[in-house]
């Protein structure tokens, strides 16, 4: 049996820490002696066990452990972090061999681990799936070498290419299907971002109403808030970050963030959002929110629902989808195309 076989395994058990493991990457890990699989684990949530752990915990018979070698998704770790380093635990436990997808690009391990595992005599196989591994892996590997979270712009537009009615009323441009897609993405997001615009028109609450994951953190550029106003994203509920003109104060989950308006606002965003540990940031709108960070190429993936129904008479219009980016995802929903693009990847 091949590596990439087992490889793709891990992977697969990575995925299912998805939504739960952030600011961590997503880890799978498997062992396999004579070509069976005797045991597999994953990063489950943050804070607890490492998929290496979880694989070991599986075997039954445990004496084939140091017979056996270990497929890892991820450079094991070296450091002591919530729990103690995977590399030592596989040194101890005597795994033969440890094959590897991607190197850890966290300066705390960074190449480390890969280095005590070959000092304690182990053979090492790095870059199994590479590719496939670091789109998975694409938010954490983006915040851990730019410093910013990884920025999705998601919207939906009509047939004839408006996102809202003439009236700026809130109006349901896309269907069902892409409700449903729309609260998954949220829940496996750690932030979702809107304009002031589409707060005073929609006063949306960015919920996960549709689908049974966790709530991402709310953050919404509105320069001249009026701190005591009654939106929904003011209600306390999430915690909630309000980048504005004039207010730095902090009540209860809702933290105003004053921004220099001198300053480029979006980098000044995006990197207070890394400094508070959130890797990932969803950016619903409106046109002219996306607009910024297209502007200021600010942006790693862009998703459309492209209704099939026109909305008459012409409200405002979406942006236009940058020419160089690659169509990853074109898929026929109905009522909809749900259209994903990205700058980097081909997965
Ligand atoms: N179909 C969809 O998927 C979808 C999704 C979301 C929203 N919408 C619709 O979009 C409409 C609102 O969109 P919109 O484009 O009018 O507004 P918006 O994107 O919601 O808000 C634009 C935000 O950008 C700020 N801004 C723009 N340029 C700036 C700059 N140079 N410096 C500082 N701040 C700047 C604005 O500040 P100011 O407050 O100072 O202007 C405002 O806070 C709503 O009617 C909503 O229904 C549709």
């Amino acid at each position: 049996m091949k590596h990439e076989h087992f490889m793709e395994r891990a992977l697969e058990l990575a995925k299912k820490g998805e939504g739960s493991v952030s600011p961590n990457p997503m880890v799978g890990c498997v062992l396999v002696h004579n070509d069976i699989i005797i045991g597999e684990g994953w990063h489950k949530k943050f804070g607890e066990a490492h998929a290496e752990v979880n694989a070991i915990n599986s075997v039954i018979d445990k004496s084939l452990i140091p017979l056996s070698t270990a497929y890892v998704s991820l450079e094991p770790c070296s450091h002591f972090g919530k729990t103690p380093p995977c590399a030592d635990l596989l040194i101890k436990e005597g795994v033969s061999k440890v094959v590897i997808c991607n190197t850890d690009p966290n300066l705390k391990v960074n190449g480390n681990g890969i280095q005590k595992l070959k000092n304690a005599g182990i053979e090492v196989v790095t870059g199994i799936l590479e590719e496939k591994g670091s789109y998975l892996n694409r938010r954490f590997f983006k915040s851990q070498t730019s410093k910013k979270p990884y920025v999705i712009l998601k919207w939906a537009e009509s047939a004839n290419g408006c996102v809202a009615n003439s009236e700026s009323k809130p109006v349901q441009i896309s269907g069902d299907f892409a409700q449903l897609y729309s609260h998954k993405w949220r829940s496996n997001e750690d932030a979702i971002m809107v304009g002031s615009k589409t707060v005073i028109n929609d006063n949306p609450s960015l919920s996960t109403r549709y689908w049974s994951g966790k709530n991402p953190i709310r953050v919404v550029l509105f320069p001249d808030i009026d701190i005591n106003a009654k939106y929904q994203i003011l209600d306390q509920s999430v915690k909630t970050y309000v980048f504005n003109k004039s207010h730095s104060l902090i009540n209860g989950h809702v933290e105003f963030i004053k921004f220099n308006v001198n300053s480029n606002i979006l980098d000044f965003i995006l990197s207070e959002l890394h400094q508070r540990d959130i890797t990932s940031l969803m950016v619903e709108g409106g046109p002219r929110l996306h607009e910024m960070f297209i502007n200021n190429n600010l942006y790693d993936e862009i998703r459309v629902f492209k209704s099939k129904k026109l909305i008459i008479p012409e409200g405002l219009n979406a942006v236009t989808v940058p020419k160089n980016l690659l169509e990853i995802e074109n898929i026929d929903l109905k009522t909809d195309f749900l259209r994903i693009y990205s700058k980097e990847f081909q997965p």
